[in-house]
C-alpha cells in the first residue's frame, strides 16, 4: 500500500477513551495513517465507544448507521473504507456488533489496540475481524511514543493512563467486566512517558484510571508504589508544572495521597470523588464498601491537609430500591460537602450487572424528577462556588486561543475555564490571574501587570456549604 492513508477516530465517554484514541492514532501513524477531522475523507474510521449507560451504548449503533452511508459512498467512488469499533461496547458486545452492523470490518477491545496494524491488515483481506481477548502482553510496551508534533497538536495538558480496570464491582457498573481486573503501570514507565510529554511542551499531566487511587504499580525500588508516591515522583519531573488525577474511589484514599495534597504545590487542590449516593442503605446495595460517614471522613482529612481543596462527585439517582428518604439523604450530602460541581445520572440497568436484576426498579418518571431536583441543587452550589472566586488570584495554565482575538483561555486549579487577555506566545505558561468577572461557563480575569494587584496566591477556601 503506498501513499498516505487517512484515519478518523471518534471518541465517546471517559478520559480513558480519549487517551486510548490518541494512542491508536500514534500506532497507526507508524503505519502511514494521518488523522483527518473529516470522516468522509477517511480510509479507516474508528468509533471508540462507551458502555457505561444504555444511552451511551445506543449512540454507537446510530453513529454506525451514518458511517455505513459514508462507506457506501466511498465504495461508489471506487474507494475502500474500513470501519472499526473499539472501546467498551466492542469488549462487551463483540460479535453482536457484526450481526447488528455488518458494515463493520473490525471489532477490538480496550486491551487489544496495540495490535491494530495486524488487525487492519487482516480486515483488508477478510470481513469481520474480532479481537476482544484479554492479552497476556502489556499493550503499553508495544505502543510507540507519540511524535513531538502529535503531542504539540494535542495541547499543553495531557492525560497519562497509570491504572486500568477495577476490582470493586459496584453492583450498577460494567467497568469490571469491560475493562477487566485492576492493573497498574510501573512508576519508571509513567515517568518516562511524562518526560517525553514535557519535552514536547506539555505542562499539565492528568493521571487517569478507572480507579486511579487503587494504583499500586512497581516503584523505582521494585516495591509496589502508591498514587501518592507516584505523584511525588512526577512532581520532580522537569517541565511538569501541574498534576491532576481522576477518578478516585473513597475507600482507596490513603495517607500518602493526603500527604501529596499537603506537600505538593503542583498538585491541584481539586478532587473528583464520586459519592454516588448519600444514603447508607443505597450505598450498601450498590456495594460501594463505604458509608456516608466514611465518605465525609475522607473529605475532612483532605480539607485538613489542603484547606483550599474543592470537590466534585458523581451521583446516581433512582438506583433500585431508592426511596424518597434515600434521595433526600443524597441532597443533604450535597449540601454538607458543598461541591464545586458534579455529574449526575439516572440509574441505567446494565445487562450482566447485579443491580439490573434487583427488585424495586424505580420508575423512569421518578428518576427524571429526582435528577432534575439534584441537578438544580448542584447548579446552585456550583454558582455559589464560582461567585466566591471573584477577587481571588488563581494560577491558570494558558491552553489555547480564547473567545475573542487577543484572549487566551486556560484552566484554574478547579478546572474552571478562565478567559484572559494575553498574547498567543504565552500558551503553556502558568500565570497568576485576578478573577474579575464570573460568567455562566467561564471566569474572566486579568494578569496582575494590568491590574497592579500583588500576585500572591490566595489560599483561603471559597465560602462553601449549605
Ligand atoms: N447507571 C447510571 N450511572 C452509572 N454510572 C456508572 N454505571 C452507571 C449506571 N449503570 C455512573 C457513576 C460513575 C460514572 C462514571 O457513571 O456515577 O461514577
Ligand atoms: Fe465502576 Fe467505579 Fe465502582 Fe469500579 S469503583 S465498579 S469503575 S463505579
Amino acid at each position: 500500500m503506498t501513499g498516505q492513508r487517512k484515519l478518523h477516530i471518534k471518541s465517546y465517554g471517559c478520559q480513558m477513551n480519549a487517551y486510548d484514541s490518541h494512542r491508536m492514532a500514534d500506532i497507526l501513524a507508524s503505519q502511514g495513517y494521518a488523522e483527518t477531522a473529516l470522516p468522509e475523507d477517511a480510509d479507516l474510521i474508528i468509533l471508540n465507544t462507551c458502555h457505561i449507560r444504555a444511552k451511551a451504548a445506543e449512540k454507537v449503533y446510530s453513529e454506525l448507521g451514518r458511517v455505513r452511508k459514508l462507506k457506501e459512498r466511498a465504495e461508489q467512488d471506487g474507494r475502500r473504507m474500513l470501519i472499526g469499533v473499539a472501546g467498551c461496547v466492542a469488549q462487551a458486545e463483540g460479535e453482536e456488533i457484526l450481526r447488528r452492523a455488518p458494515a463493520v470490518d473490525l471489532v477490538f477491545g480496550p486491551q487489544n489496540y496495540h495490535r491494530l496494524p495486524d488487525l487492519v491488515e487482516k480486515a483488508e483481506r477478510q470481513s469481520g475481524v474480532i479481537d476482544t481477548e484479554f492479552p497476556v502482553e502489556d499493550k503499553f510496551d508495544m505502543l510507540p511514543a507519540p511524535s513531538p508534533a502529535a503531542v504539540k497538536a494535542r495541547g499543553v495538558s495531557a492525560f497519562v493512563t497509570v491504572q486500568e480496570g477495577c476490582d470493586k464491582f459496584c453492583t450498577f457498573c460494567v467497568v469490571p467486566y469491560t475493562r477487566g481486573a485492576e492493573t497498574s503501570r510501573p512508576v519508571a514507565k509513567i515517568i518516562a512517558e511524562a518526560r517525553q510529554l514535557a519535552d514536547a511542551g506539555v505542562r499539565e499531566i492528568t493521571l487517569i484510571g478507572q480507579n486511579v487511587n487503587a494504583y499500586h504499580g512497581d516503584g523505582l525500588d521494585g516495591r509496589p508504589s502508591t498514587l501518592g508516591r507516584l505523584l511525588h515522583a512526577l512532581a520532580a519531573t522537569p517541565g511538569v508544572k501541574r498534576l491532576r488525577y481522576t477518578t478516585s474511589h473513597p475507600c482507596d484514599v490513603d495517607d500518602s495521597l493526603v500527604a501529596a495534597h499537603r506537600e505538593l504545590p503542583s498538585l491541584t487542590p481539586y478532587l473528583h470523588l464520586p459519592a454516588q449516593s448519600g444514603s447508607d442503605r443505597v450505598l450498601a446495595a450498590m456495594n460501594r464498601r463505604h458509608t456516608r460517614a466514611d465518605y465525609l471522613g475522607v473529605i475532612e482529612r483532605m480539607r485538613r491537609a489542603r484547606p483550599d481543596i474543592a470537590f466534585s462527585s458523581d451521583f446516581i439517582v433512582g438506583f433500585p430500591g431508592e426511596s424518597a428518604a434515600d434521595f433526600r439523604a443524597t441532597l443533604a450530602l450535597i449540601d454538607e460537602v458543598g461541591y464545586a460541581g458534579a455529574f449526575s445520572f439516572k440509574y441505567s440497568p446494565r445487562p450482566g450487572t447485579p443491580a439490573a436484576d434487583m427488585q424495586a426498579q424505580v420508575d423512569d418518571e421518578i428518576k427524571s424528577e429526582r435528577l432534575a431536583e439534584l441537578q438544580d441543587l448542584i447548579e446552585r452550589h456550583q454558582r455559589r462556588f464560582n461567585a466566591a472566586c471573584r477577587g481571588r488570584a488563581f494560577e491558570v495554565l494558558l491552553e489555547k486561543p480564547g473567545r475573542r482575538p487577543g484572549q487566551l483561555v486556560g484552566r484554574s486549579p478547579y478546572l474552571q475555564p478562565v478567559q484572559v487577555d494575553a498574547s498567543a506566545d504565552r500558551i503553556g505558561e502558568i500565570v497568576t490571574v485576578m478573577i474579575a468577572e464570573i460568567g455562566s461557563n467561564s471566569l474572566f480575569g486579568n494578569l496582575p501587570a494590568s491590574t497592579g494587584v500583588s500576585p500572591d496566591l490566595d489560599r483561603t477556601p471559597a465560602a462553601m456549604g449549605a
